[in-house]
Protein backbone atom coordinates (compact mmCIF):
# COMPACT_ATOMS: atom_id res chain seq x y z
CA UNK A 1 0.00 0.00 0.00
CA UNK A 2 2.98 1.99 0.13
CA UNK A 3 2.30 3.91 3.43
CA UNK A 4 -0.55 4.97 2.02
CA UNK A 5 -3.71 4.85 5.32
CA UNK A 6 -0.86 2.38 6.70
CA UNK A 7 -0.77 4.71 9.74
CA UNK A 8 -1.22 3.47 13.74
CA UNK A 9 -5.10 2.96 14.23
CA UNK A 10 -6.15 4.12 10.77
CA UNK A 11 -9.30 2.95 9.82
CA UNK A 12 -9.10 0.19 6.49
CA UNK A 13 -12.54 -0.24 5.39
CA UNK A 14 -14.37 2.62 6.79
CA UNK A 15 -14.41 6.27 5.42
CA UNK A 16 -11.83 8.62 6.92
CA UNK A 17 -10.25 11.79 5.51
CA UNK A 18 -6.70 11.36 4.32
CA UNK A 19 -5.59 14.09 6.79
CA UNK A 20 -6.74 16.29 9.33
CA UNK A 21 -10.43 16.96 11.36
CA UNK A 22 -13.58 15.39 10.11
CA UNK A 23 -16.83 15.50 11.98
CA UNK A 24 -20.90 14.22 10.62
CA UNK A 25 -21.38 13.21 7.37
CA UNK A 26 -23.62 16.08 5.02
CA UNK A 27 -24.91 16.22 1.64
CA UNK A 28 -25.46 12.64 1.32
CA UNK A 29 -27.20 12.52 -1.82
CA UNK A 30 -27.14 9.67 -5.07
CA UNK A 31 -26.90 10.92 -8.36
CA UNK A 32 -26.10 9.27 -11.48
CA UNK A 33 -24.58 6.20 -10.49
CA UNK A 34 -22.69 8.41 -7.40
CA UNK A 35 -23.13 8.47 -3.92
CA UNK A 36 -22.22 11.87 -3.05
CA UNK A 37 -20.27 12.00 0.90
CA UNK A 38 -19.84 15.39 2.37
CA UNK A 39 -18.23 15.99 5.72
CA UNK A 40 -17.94 18.62 7.90
CA UNK A 41 -14.34 19.26 7.90
CA UNK A 42 -11.31 21.90 9.17
CA UNK A 43 -8.66 21.71 6.67
CA UNK A 44 -6.14 23.07 8.56
CA UNK A 45 -6.18 21.11 12.10
CA UNK A 46 -7.11 17.62 13.40
CA UNK A 47 -9.72 19.62 15.77
CA UNK A 48 -12.47 21.40 15.23
CA UNK A 49 -12.19 24.67 13.84
CA UNK A 50 -14.36 27.03 10.75
CA UNK A 51 -15.94 24.19 9.10
CA UNK A 52 -15.88 23.35 5.50
CA UNK A 53 -17.67 20.22 3.46
CA UNK A 54 -15.08 17.88 2.23
CA UNK A 55 -16.12 15.67 -0.37
CA UNK A 56 -15.68 11.83 -1.84
CA UNK A 57 -18.02 9.91 -3.72
CA UNK A 58 -18.23 6.18 -4.17
CA UNK A 59 -20.33 3.80 -6.82
CA UNK A 60 -21.05 1.32 -3.78
CA UNK A 61 -21.49 2.60 -0.67
CA UNK A 62 -17.45 1.05 0.35
CA UNK A 63 -14.89 2.06 -2.04
CA UNK A 64 -14.36 6.04 -1.70
CA UNK A 65 -12.54 8.60 -4.14
CA UNK A 66 -11.57 11.52 -2.19
CA UNK A 67 -12.63 14.85 -3.80
CA UNK A 68 -11.86 18.16 -3.71
CA UNK A 69 -13.51 20.73 -0.62
CA UNK A 70 -17.15 21.20 -2.07
CA UNK A 71 -17.88 24.51 -0.14
CA UNK A 72 -15.34 26.76 2.08
CA UNK A 73 -17.11 29.16 4.63
CA UNK A 74 -17.40 32.98 3.24
CA UNK A 75 -18.96 36.16 4.84
CA UNK A 76 -21.71 34.44 5.98
CA UNK A 77 -19.84 31.94 8.02
CA UNK A 78 -18.20 28.73 8.65
CA UNK A 79 -20.13 25.70 6.32
CA UNK A 80 -22.53 23.90 9.06
CA UNK A 81 -24.23 20.28 8.80
CA UNK A 82 -26.78 20.33 6.84
CA UNK A 83 -28.41 17.90 3.69
CA UNK A 84 -28.38 18.01 -0.35
CA UNK A 85 -31.26 16.26 -3.01
CA UNK A 86 -31.24 16.30 -6.56
CA UNK A 87 -34.21 18.83 -7.71
CA UNK A 88 -35.12 16.81 -11.00
CA UNK A 89 -37.86 19.29 -11.55
CA UNK A 90 -35.60 22.34 -11.31
CA UNK A 91 -38.33 23.57 -8.79
CA UNK A 92 -35.51 26.06 -7.90
CA UNK A 93 -34.51 27.32 -11.36
CA UNK A 94 -31.08 26.85 -10.68
CA UNK A 95 -30.11 24.25 -13.45
CA UNK A 96 -32.31 24.38 -16.40
CA UNK A 97 -35.02 21.41 -17.28
CA UNK A 98 -32.26 19.73 -19.34
CA UNK A 99 -29.86 19.33 -16.65
CA UNK A 100 -31.64 20.02 -13.65
CA UNK A 101 -29.78 20.84 -10.37
CA UNK A 102 -28.12 19.31 -7.36
CA UNK A 103 -29.02 21.34 -4.27
CA UNK A 104 -27.15 21.53 -1.00
CA UNK A 105 -28.61 22.99 2.19
CA UNK A 106 -27.03 24.10 4.84
CA UNK A 107 -26.41 25.93 8.10
CA UNK A 108 -24.34 29.20 7.95
CA UNK A 109 -22.79 29.64 11.33
CA UNK A 110 -21.43 33.10 11.81
CA UNK A 111 -18.89 33.22 14.16
CA UNK A 112 -18.07 36.79 14.43
CA UNK A 113 -22.25 37.51 15.56
CA UNK A 114 -21.52 34.63 17.78
CA UNK A 115 -19.07 36.22 19.17
CA UNK A 116 -20.68 39.82 19.87
CA UNK A 117 -23.26 37.99 21.81
CA UNK A 118 -25.87 38.11 19.35
CA UNK A 119 -28.40 35.23 19.38
CA UNK A 120 -29.09 35.03 15.27
CA UNK A 121 -25.89 33.52 14.49
CA UNK A 122 -27.30 30.73 12.50
CA UNK A 123 -29.10 30.40 9.42
CA UNK A 124 -29.83 28.45 6.63
CA UNK A 125 -27.98 28.73 3.21
CA UNK A 126 -28.27 26.59 -0.20
CA UNK A 127 -25.68 26.29 -2.74
CA UNK A 128 -25.73 24.51 -6.32
CA UNK A 129 -24.19 21.82 -8.75
CA UNK A 130 -25.05 21.38 -12.59
CA UNK A 131 -21.60 19.25 -12.95
CA UNK A 132 -22.40 16.05 -10.98
CA UNK A 133 -21.29 17.60 -8.07
CA UNK A 134 -18.04 18.53 -8.71
CA UNK A 135 -18.27 22.20 -8.62
CA UNK A 136 -20.79 23.67 -6.37
CA UNK A 137 -21.94 27.47 -6.78
CA UNK A 138 -23.11 29.60 -3.98
CA UNK A 139 -26.96 31.42 -4.20
CA UNK A 140 -26.28 34.85 -4.64
CA UNK A 141 -29.33 35.71 -2.06
CA UNK A 142 -28.24 33.29 0.53
CA UNK A 143 -29.66 32.63 3.02
CA UNK A 144 -32.82 31.37 2.30
CA UNK A 145 -33.79 31.24 5.72
CA UNK A 146 -32.93 34.16 8.19
CA UNK A 147 -32.80 33.28 11.96
CA UNK A 148 -35.82 33.78 14.22
CA UNK A 149 -33.57 34.49 17.38
CA UNK A 150 -32.51 31.27 18.83
CA UNK A 151 -29.04 30.66 18.92
CA UNK A 152 -29.42 26.83 17.89
CA UNK A 153 -30.76 26.86 14.82
CA UNK A 154 -29.13 24.48 12.37
CA UNK A 155 -28.68 21.08 10.04
CA UNK A 156 -31.40 21.59 7.39
CA UNK A 157 -32.49 17.98 6.17
CA UNK A 158 -34.94 18.14 3.27
CA UNK A 159 -36.67 16.33 0.81
CA UNK A 160 -39.75 15.76 -1.32
CA UNK A 161 -42.93 15.31 0.03
CA UNK A 162 -44.58 13.48 -2.45
CA UNK A 163 -48.57 13.99 -1.48
CA UNK A 164 -48.46 17.66 -0.90
CA UNK A 165 -46.20 17.79 -3.87
CA UNK A 166 -43.12 20.28 -1.94
CA UNK A 167 -39.61 20.17 0.08
CA UNK A 168 -39.96 19.75 3.38
CA UNK A 169 -37.00 20.90 6.12
CA UNK A 170 -36.61 18.97 9.22
CA UNK A 171 -34.33 22.04 11.70
CA UNK A 172 -32.95 21.02 14.44
CA UNK A 173 -33.96 24.28 16.99
CA UNK A 174 -32.34 23.67 20.41
CA UNK A 175 -34.57 21.21 22.55
CA UNK A 176 -37.10 20.42 19.53
CA UNK A 177 -37.49 19.93 15.70
CA UNK A 178 -39.15 22.85 13.69
CA UNK A 179 -40.74 21.86 10.32
CA UNK A 180 -40.71 24.13 7.12
CA UNK A 181 -41.77 23.43 3.73
CA UNK A 182 -41.17 25.33 0.48
CA UNK A 183 -41.91 24.95 -3.33
CA UNK A 184 -38.88 25.38 -4.88
CA UNK A 185 -35.44 25.06 -2.05
CA UNK A 186 -35.65 29.00 -2.19
CA UNK A 187 -38.94 30.01 -0.03
CA UNK A 188 -39.69 28.76 2.87
CA UNK A 189 -42.84 29.10 5.48
CA UNK A 190 -42.75 27.28 9.11
CA UNK A 191 -45.28 24.33 9.33
CA UNK A 192 -44.70 22.63 12.75
CA UNK A 193 -42.65 21.79 15.87
CA UNK A 194 -42.39 18.49 17.40
CA UNK A 195 -40.27 17.42 20.61
CA UNK A 196 -40.86 19.34 23.12
CA UNK A 197 -42.01 17.47 25.67
CA UNK A 198 -40.60 13.78 24.05
CA UNK A 199 -37.34 12.13 24.14
CA UNK A 200 -34.35 12.69 25.73
CA UNK A 201 -33.25 16.50 26.46
CA UNK A 202 -30.27 16.49 28.36
CA UNK A 203 -28.63 18.14 25.50
CA UNK A 204 -28.79 19.99 22.45
CA UNK A 205 -30.92 18.68 19.40
CA UNK A 206 -28.71 18.39 16.25
CA UNK A 207 -28.65 16.79 12.81
CA UNK A 208 -32.50 15.81 12.37
CA UNK A 209 -33.67 13.13 9.60
CA UNK A 210 -37.28 12.45 8.64
CA UNK A 211 -38.09 9.87 5.73
CA UNK A 212 -40.96 7.50 5.08
CA UNK A 213 -40.09 3.18 5.82
CA UNK A 214 -42.70 0.76 4.53
CA UNK A 215 -44.30 -1.07 7.92
CA UNK A 216 -46.15 -4.23 7.21
CA UNK A 217 -47.35 -2.29 3.87
CA UNK A 218 -48.31 0.70 5.76
CA UNK A 219 -45.56 3.82 5.48
CA UNK A 220 -44.52 4.97 8.42
CA UNK A 221 -42.27 8.75 9.10
CA UNK A 222 -38.90 7.98 11.11
CA UNK A 223 -37.13 11.08 12.54
CA UNK A 224 -33.82 10.71 13.79
CA UNK A 225 -32.74 13.04 16.29
CA UNK A 226 -29.65 13.65 17.52
CA UNK A 227 -28.55 14.69 21.10
CA UNK A 228 -25.45 16.39 22.50
CA UNK A 229 -24.57 15.51 25.30
CA UNK A 230 -27.35 13.37 27.08
CA UNK A 231 -26.58 10.26 25.17
CA UNK A 232 -27.05 6.88 27.44
CA UNK A 233 -23.32 6.03 27.28
CA UNK A 234 -21.97 9.67 27.79
CA UNK A 235 -21.92 12.42 25.46
CA UNK A 236 -23.58 12.22 21.78
CA UNK A 237 -26.26 9.58 20.54
CA UNK A 238 -28.49 9.45 17.99
CA UNK A 239 -32.62 8.86 19.19
CA UNK A 240 -35.32 8.19 17.03
CA UNK A 241 -39.16 8.89 16.59
CA UNK A 242 -41.73 6.29 14.86
CA UNK A 243 -44.97 8.10 13.85
CA UNK A 244 -46.56 9.72 11.05
CA UNK A 245 -46.20 13.03 8.94
CA UNK A 246 -48.52 14.56 6.76
CA UNK A 247 -46.16 17.23 5.16
CA UNK A 248 -47.00 19.79 7.84
CA UNK A 249 -47.25 17.90 11.47
CA UNK A 250 -45.29 14.65 12.50
CA UNK A 251 -47.35 12.73 15.37
CA UNK A 252 -46.27 9.44 17.30
CA UNK A 253 -47.62 7.73 19.87
CA UNK A 254 -44.47 6.41 20.66
CA UNK A 255 -43.97 7.25 24.43
CA UNK A 256 -40.06 5.49 25.19
CA UNK A 257 -36.84 7.41 24.76
CA UNK A 258 -35.48 4.53 21.70
CA UNK A 259 -32.02 4.91 20.99
CA UNK A 260 -30.47 3.99 16.99
CA UNK A 261 -27.48 2.63 18.19
CA UNK A 262 -26.29 0.92 21.59
CA UNK A 263 -22.55 2.01 21.70
CA UNK A 264 -21.05 5.34 21.80
CA UNK A 265 -20.03 5.62 18.73
CA UNK A 266 -22.10 6.59 16.28
CA UNK A 267 -23.48 10.30 16.17
CA UNK A 268 -25.19 13.00 13.78
CA UNK A 269 -25.97 9.99 11.07
CA UNK A 270 -28.41 10.76 8.43
CA UNK A 271 -29.72 8.95 5.46
CA UNK A 272 -28.80 9.31 1.52
CA UNK A 273 -31.76 11.00 -0.69
CA UNK A 274 -32.26 9.83 -3.94
CA UNK A 275 -31.50 6.35 -3.27
CA UNK A 276 -32.89 4.07 -6.16
CA UNK A 277 -35.84 1.63 -4.53
CA UNK A 278 -36.43 4.60 -2.02
CA UNK A 279 -33.93 2.35 0.38
CA UNK A 280 -32.86 4.32 3.29
CA UNK A 281 -29.22 4.41 3.62
CA UNK A 282 -27.60 5.39 6.54
CA UNK A 283 -23.89 6.84 7.65
CA UNK A 284 -23.07 7.78 11.07
CA UNK A 285 -19.97 9.92 12.26
CA UNK A 286 -17.95 7.43 14.17
CA UNK A 287 -16.89 8.93 17.27
CA UNK A 288 -18.31 11.23 19.76
CA UNK A 289 -17.89 14.55 20.96
CA UNK A 290 -16.99 13.84 24.77
CA UNK A 291 -13.52 13.04 23.79
CA UNK A 292 -13.71 13.09 19.83
CA UNK A 293 -11.34 15.70 19.25
CA UNK A 294 -8.57 14.24 21.79
CA UNK A 295 -8.04 10.15 19.86
CA UNK A 296 -4.50 9.27 19.71
CA UNK A 297 -4.77 9.32 16.18
CA UNK A 298 -2.11 11.72 14.60
CA UNK A 299 -3.01 12.85 10.81
CA UNK A 300 -6.82 12.64 10.79
CA UNK A 301 -8.94 12.37 12.92
CA UNK A 302 -12.12 10.45 12.76
CA UNK A 303 -14.10 7.70 10.76
CA UNK A 304 -17.73 7.21 9.70
CA UNK A 305 -19.49 4.12 10.53
CA UNK A 306 -20.08 1.22 8.08
CA UNK A 307 -22.96 2.42 5.80
CA UNK A 308 -26.27 0.67 6.89
CA UNK A 309 -29.99 -0.12 5.30
CA UNK A 310 -32.68 1.18 7.82
CA UNK A 311 -36.02 -0.88 8.24
CA UNK A 312 -38.73 -1.03 11.16
CA UNK A 313 -39.65 -4.37 12.81
CA UNK A 314 -41.45 -5.13 15.84
CA UNK A 315 -40.11 -6.10 18.77
CA UNK A 316 -43.28 -6.59 21.60
CA UNK A 317 -45.33 -3.34 21.40
CA UNK A 318 -42.51 -1.26 20.12
CA UNK A 319 -41.63 -0.50 16.34
CA UNK A 320 -38.06 -0.09 16.17
CA UNK A 321 -35.76 0.59 13.64
CA UNK A 322 -33.13 -2.29 11.91
CA UNK A 323 -29.85 -0.98 11.12
CA UNK A 324 -28.65 -4.38 8.58
CA UNK A 325 -24.78 -3.59 7.44
CA UNK A 326 -25.55 -3.16 3.57
CA UNK A 327 -25.03 -6.14 1.44
CA UNK A 328 -21.80 -4.40 -0.88
CA UNK A 329 -19.87 -5.02 2.45
CA UNK A 330 -19.81 -8.42 1.46
CA UNK A 331 -17.62 -7.46 -1.50
CA UNK A 332 -14.75 -7.06 1.08
CA UNK A 333 -15.01 -10.75 2.28
CA UNK A 334 -11.97 -13.02 1.79
CA UNK A 335 -12.72 -16.60 1.67
CA UNK A 336 -13.81 -17.53 5.20
CA UNK A 337 -12.09 -20.24 7.38
CA UNK A 338 -13.92 -23.29 8.04
CA UNK A 339 -14.65 -23.58 11.36
CA UNK A 340 -16.46 -26.29 13.26
CA UNK A 341 -19.56 -25.62 15.26
CA UNK A 342 -19.07 -25.32 19.11
CA UNK A 343 -20.83 -26.68 22.72
CA UNK A 344 -20.14 -24.34 25.28
CA UNK A 345 -20.85 -25.23 28.96
CA UNK A 346 -19.29 -23.38 31.20
CA UNK A 347 -16.08 -22.81 29.34
CA UNK A 348 -14.47 -20.69 26.75
CA UNK A 349 -13.34 -21.03 23.13
CA UNK A 350 -11.03 -19.09 21.59
CA UNK A 351 -11.17 -18.68 17.69
CA UNK A 352 -8.09 -19.82 16.07
CA UNK A 353 -7.98 -17.92 12.86
CA UNK A 354 -6.44 -14.19 13.43
CA UNK A 355 -8.93 -11.80 12.93
CA UNK A 356 -7.01 -8.23 12.55
CA UNK A 357 -9.57 -7.17 10.18
CA UNK A 358 -12.17 -9.30 9.83
CA UNK A 359 -16.65 -9.69 9.76
CA UNK A 360 -17.46 -12.77 12.05
CA UNK A 361 -20.69 -14.34 12.00
CA UNK A 362 -21.91 -16.97 14.35
CA UNK A 363 -25.57 -18.40 14.97
CA UNK A 364 -25.56 -18.73 18.94
CA UNK A 365 -28.32 -21.04 20.97
CA UNK A 366 -28.33 -20.89 24.47
CA UNK A 367 -30.24 -24.01 26.25
CA UNK A 368 -29.49 -22.82 29.78
CA UNK A 369 -28.51 -19.09 29.96
CA UNK A 370 -25.58 -17.39 31.52
CA UNK A 371 -23.72 -14.69 30.88
CA UNK A 372 -22.40 -14.82 27.34
CA UNK A 373 -18.53 -12.94 27.00
CA UNK A 374 -17.40 -12.21 24.06
CA UNK A 375 -13.93 -10.86 24.17
CA UNK A 376 -11.64 -9.22 21.37
CA UNK A 377 -8.09 -9.69 22.80
CA UNK A 378 -4.13 -9.80 22.20
CA UNK A 379 -1.18 -11.12 23.19
CA UNK A 380 -0.42 -8.01 25.17
CA UNK A 381 -2.97 -8.39 27.37
CA UNK A 382 -5.12 -5.83 25.72
CA UNK A 383 -9.03 -6.34 25.15
CA UNK A 384 -12.35 -5.37 25.01
CA UNK A 385 -15.55 -7.29 26.18
CA UNK A 386 -19.13 -7.34 25.37
CA UNK A 387 -21.07 -9.31 27.64
CA UNK A 388 -24.54 -10.48 27.06
CA UNK A 389 -26.25 -10.62 30.31
CA UNK A 390 -30.09 -12.75 30.26
CA UNK A 391 -30.04 -12.31 34.47
CA UNK A 392 -29.58 -8.24 34.37
CA UNK A 393 -31.11 -7.70 30.83
CA UNK A 394 -27.96 -6.06 29.57
CA UNK A 395 -25.29 -5.83 27.25
CA UNK A 396 -22.28 -4.82 29.14
CA UNK A 397 -19.18 -2.87 26.73
CA UNK A 398 -16.22 -2.57 28.59
CA UNK A 399 -12.96 -1.21 27.09
CA UNK A 400 -11.41 -0.07 29.78
CA UNK A 401 -8.36 -2.69 29.27
CA UNK A 402 -8.01 -1.65 25.48
CA UNK A 403 -4.69 -0.32 25.65
CA UNK A 404 -4.92 3.71 25.06
CA UNK A 405 -7.82 5.27 27.29
CA UNK A 406 -5.93 8.01 28.86
CA UNK A 407 -6.96 10.81 27.06
CA UNK A 408 -10.38 10.89 28.13
CA UNK A 409 -11.87 10.44 31.70
CA UNK A 410 -15.20 9.13 30.12
CA UNK A 411 -13.98 6.95 27.40
CA UNK A 412 -13.00 3.48 29.80
CA UNK A 413 -16.37 3.54 31.57
CA UNK A 414 -18.31 0.85 30.81
CA UNK A 415 -21.75 1.00 28.80
CA UNK A 416 -24.83 -0.78 30.12
CA UNK A 417 -27.45 -1.02 27.52
CA UNK A 418 -30.56 -2.85 27.74
CA UNK A 419 -30.59 -6.03 26.22
CA UNK A 420 -33.75 -5.67 23.38
CA UNK A 421 -33.33 -8.96 21.50
CA UNK A 422 -33.95 -12.63 22.41
CA UNK A 423 -30.80 -14.35 23.88
CA UNK A 424 -32.05 -17.83 23.80
CA UNK A 425 -31.28 -17.89 19.71
CA UNK A 426 -29.63 -15.07 17.95
CA UNK A 427 -27.34 -14.08 15.01
CA UNK A 428 -24.00 -12.06 15.82
CA UNK A 429 -22.10 -10.30 12.97
CA UNK A 430 -18.46 -8.21 13.99
CA UNK A 431 -16.82 -5.96 11.97
CA UNK A 432 -13.61 -5.09 13.47
CA UNK A 433 -11.62 -2.65 11.84
CA UNK A 434 -8.15 -1.54 13.00
CA UNK A 435 -9.76 0.98 16.23
CA UNK A 436 -13.92 -0.19 15.66
CA UNK A 437 -16.20 -3.05 16.27
CA UNK A 438 -19.29 -2.80 15.05
CA UNK A 439 -22.00 -5.58 16.31
CA UNK A 440 -24.87 -6.66 14.57
CA UNK A 441 -27.46 -8.71 16.31
CA UNK A 442 -30.07 -9.92 14.35
CA UNK A 443 -28.95 -8.11 11.27
CA UNK A 444 -29.30 -4.53 12.95
CA UNK A 445 -32.01 -5.62 15.20
CA UNK A 446 -29.30 -4.04 18.03
CA UNK A 447 -26.00 -2.79 17.08
CA UNK A 448 -23.13 -1.58 19.09
CA UNK A 449 -20.42 0.80 18.08
CA UNK A 450 -17.69 1.37 19.72
CA UNK A 451 -13.82 3.02 19.21
CA UNK A 452 -10.65 1.53 20.87
CA UNK A 453 -7.09 2.16 20.46
CA UNK A 454 -5.19 -0.92 21.14
CA UNK A 455 -1.33 -0.61 21.36
CA UNK A 456 -1.22 -3.97 19.45
CA UNK A 457 -4.30 -5.13 17.08
CA UNK A 458 -6.14 -7.14 18.76
CA UNK A 459 -6.62 -10.16 16.85
CA UNK A 460 -8.41 -12.85 18.83
CA UNK A 461 -11.71 -13.42 19.40
CA UNK A 462 -12.71 -15.55 22.73
CA UNK A 463 -16.20 -16.46 23.82
CA UNK A 464 -17.32 -17.37 27.00
CA UNK A 465 -20.35 -19.40 28.05
CA UNK A 466 -21.22 -19.35 31.78
CA UNK A 467 -24.37 -21.43 30.82
CA UNK A 468 -24.63 -23.79 27.84
CA UNK A 469 -24.21 -22.45 24.46
CA UNK A 470 -24.22 -23.47 21.05
CA UNK A 471 -22.00 -21.64 18.44
CA UNK A 472 -22.90 -22.45 15.15
CA UNK A 473 -22.25 -21.28 11.15
CA UNK A 474 -19.31 -19.92 12.79
CA UNK A 475 -17.83 -17.53 9.81
CA UNK A 476 -14.64 -15.55 9.86
CA UNK A 477 -14.03 -13.83 6.76
CA UNK A 478 -10.64 -11.95 6.44
CA UNK A 479 -11.46 -8.38 5.03
CA UNK A 480 -9.85 -6.24 2.80
CA UNK A 481 -8.52 -2.90 3.07
CA UNK A 482 -10.59 -0.08 0.67
CA UNK A 483 -7.48 1.40 0.14
C1 LIG B 1 -23.14 17.96 15.28
C2 LIG B 1 -22.85 19.41 15.02
C3 LIG B 1 -23.93 20.05 14.21
C4 LIG B 1 -23.24 21.21 13.56
C5 LIG B 1 -21.86 20.63 13.29
C6 LIG B 1 -20.76 21.64 13.39
O1 LIG B 1 -22.03 17.17 15.52
O2 LIG B 1 -22.66 20.09 16.26
O3 LIG B 1 -25.07 20.41 14.96
O4 LIG B 1 -23.88 21.62 12.39
O5 LIG B 1 -21.65 19.61 14.24
O6 LIG B 1 -19.55 21.11 12.94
Amino acid sequence: KDGYYAEKYRPQFHFSPEEKWMNDPNGMVYFDGEYHLFYQYYPDSTVWGPMHWGHAISTDLVHWEHLPIALYPDSLGYIFSGSAVYDSLNTSGLGTNENPPLVAIYTYHDAVLEKEGSDIYQTQGIAYSTDRGRTWTKYDSNPVLKNPGIKDFRDPKVRWHESSEKWVMALAVKDHISFYSSPNLLDWIKESDFGYNLGAHEGVWECPDLFPLNYNGDEKWVLLVSINPGGPYGGSATQYFVGSFDGITFTTDQDSTLWLDHGADNYAGVTWSNVPGEEMIFLGWMSNWAYGQVVPTEKWRSAMTVPRKLSLYQQGEQIRIKSEPVEALNSLRSEATETPDMELTNSEYTLKKSIDLAEINIDVVQASMGVLDFTLENEAGESITWSIDPGKNKVIFDRSKAGNTSFSETFNEAHHAPLIFDPTAFNIRIFKDESSVEIFINNGEQVITELFFSKEPLNKLTIKASGEAQLKNIKIYPVHSIW
